[in-house]
């Protein structure tokens, strides 16, 4: 049984110097929990509802009123309470809540509570992080995800110099987290060097640390990706292959065609051009090759991809249950990006995870384009065995916090395989 003895929260920084929410909780034994919460920029329209203040602090991204609701009614109900299970505790935020989109009191402020809580019952039962998510799963044991790390970032996350947002590199799943990193390190130096050479300019990243250059057309960014394998000693296709992340929603039309750069296709061009760089490329996943509202054409997306490529939900599901059952129920996709902040707690991301794996979905576990030096994310990879990891490039703290936790797991458990 834990007791909640204290909860406390405040402002902190993400790595775009946007304003989210560090919280602490502390049991009756004196255990604490420290954690921060992420925050996207390319989210998707069915995610739960960050409480942002709207006002003039920070151009309205201020988060004061999601930690006083924390500091407040949350503490104030939950002190002295006492849980048995995660998922007790996450069925109790969503009843003071009462909100199907946690609007009332912020999803961004009860996704503090949940993770604050792992933390705090990982350190309580005296287990690894991770050994405490694998406990939350009934069947699962903890695994090393496969890296997906952005080599080029468009889109959102970038100045929109092309419309699809990250190509990505995958090391093959045989090599480890550490041999993994060096082969990217390599690729990404020869690609800064490429396009130091072509652009005459020095390598800016974007969001999430990956290169922005003045790509003219998406299709360059996995040419050049390509160049730049091949450039570093690697085989495509042997070593490391690539997954892509369209995030079509940002550029479908009102009338439900694509802006892909200076081209307007159609659903069906879309994907036969995304079908055609499946096939040319050993693309591992495609990941929101369609928008969010596109239910009608993503099963045909998918049977093109067929067995070449994973068709990797995120926008379109946002890690929702009911966004997930009917994907299944349609066959609009096979695999799952799982992001615990689009849904709000850990639990209803245990069903969509559960959800997604009775289907015989492959699931991504994915850090936000807004991160902060938390590690969590790699614990949660590992404990619920995610078949990949997408956290970003190699170049910024915040995204090295996750990969060097990682790297410490890999360390410290060598028998946990992949
Ligand atoms: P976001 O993007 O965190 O800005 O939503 C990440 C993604 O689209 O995968
Ligand atoms: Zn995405």
């Amino acid at each position: 049984m834990i007791a909640i003895k204290a909860v406390d929260a405040w402002e902190i920084l993400d790595s775009r110097g946007r304003p989210t929410i560090a919280a602490t909780l502390v049991l009756d034994d004196g255990t604490t929990g420290t954690v921060s919460v992420p925050s996207g920029a390319s989210t998707g329209q069915a995610e739960a509802k960050e409480l942002r203040d709207g006002d003039r602090r920070f151009r309205g991204l201020s988060c004061q009123r999601a930690i006083n609701h924390i500091r407040g009614p949350i503490a104030a109900a939950l002190i002295h309470e006492t849980f048995e299970t995660q998922d007790q505790l996450d069925a109790w935020l969503l009843q003071l809540d009462g909100t199907p989109d946690k609007s009332r009191l912020g999803a961004n402020a009860l996704l503090a509570i949940s993770l604050g809580f792992a933390r705090a019952a990982a350190a309580y039962h005296h287990l690894e992080l991770f050994e405490y998510f694998a406990s939350l799963l009934p069947d699962v044991s903890p695994r090393l995800p496969a890296m997906t790390i952005n080599l080029f970032s468009g889109g959102k996350h970038a100045s929109g110099q092309v419309a699809i947002q990250d190509v990505l590199i995958v090391p093959s799943s045989t090599s480890s987290i550490a041999d993994g990193l060096a082969q990217m390190y390599d690729i990404y130096q020869e690609a800064a060097a490429i396009l130091h050479r072509r652009y005459q300019a020095p390598a800016l990243t974007a969001d999430e640390g990956g290169l922005a250059p003045p790509f003219k057309k998406s299709a360059q960014m996995l040419e050049t990706a390509a160049e730049a394998i091949r450039a570093a000693g690697y085989e495509l296709g042997q070593q490391v292959r690539l997954a892509v992340d369209l995030a079509a929603s940002h550029f479908v039309t009102s009338a439900g065609l694509y802006q892909l750069d200076q081209e307007t296709l159609s659903p069906e061009a879309l994907i036969d051009t995304v079908g055609s760089w499946a096939r040319h490329y050993p693309i591992v996943s495609i990941e929101d090759g369609l928008s969010e509202d596109d239910w009608a054409h993503w099963p045909a997306l998918r049977r093109k991809l067929g067995d070449w490529s994973l068709t990797l939900a995120d926008d379109l599901t946002c890690t929702n249950p009911t966004r997930i059952e009917r994907a299944i129920d349609t066959g609009a996709a096979n695999a799952l990006l799982l992001k615990v902040n689009q849904i709000g707690t850990l639990t209803e991301a245990k069903q969509a995870y559960l959800l997604a794996r009775s289907a015989g979905w492959r699931v991504s576990v994915s850090a936000r384009s807004g991160e902060t030096e938390d590690n969590w994310l790699a614990d949660l990879a590992v404990g619920w065995a995610g078949d990949f990891i997408k956290v970003g490039s190699i170049t910024q703290s915040e995204r090295l916090a996750k990969y060097n936790r990682l790297l410490q797991i890999e360390h410290t458990h060598p028998l946990l395989g992949k």
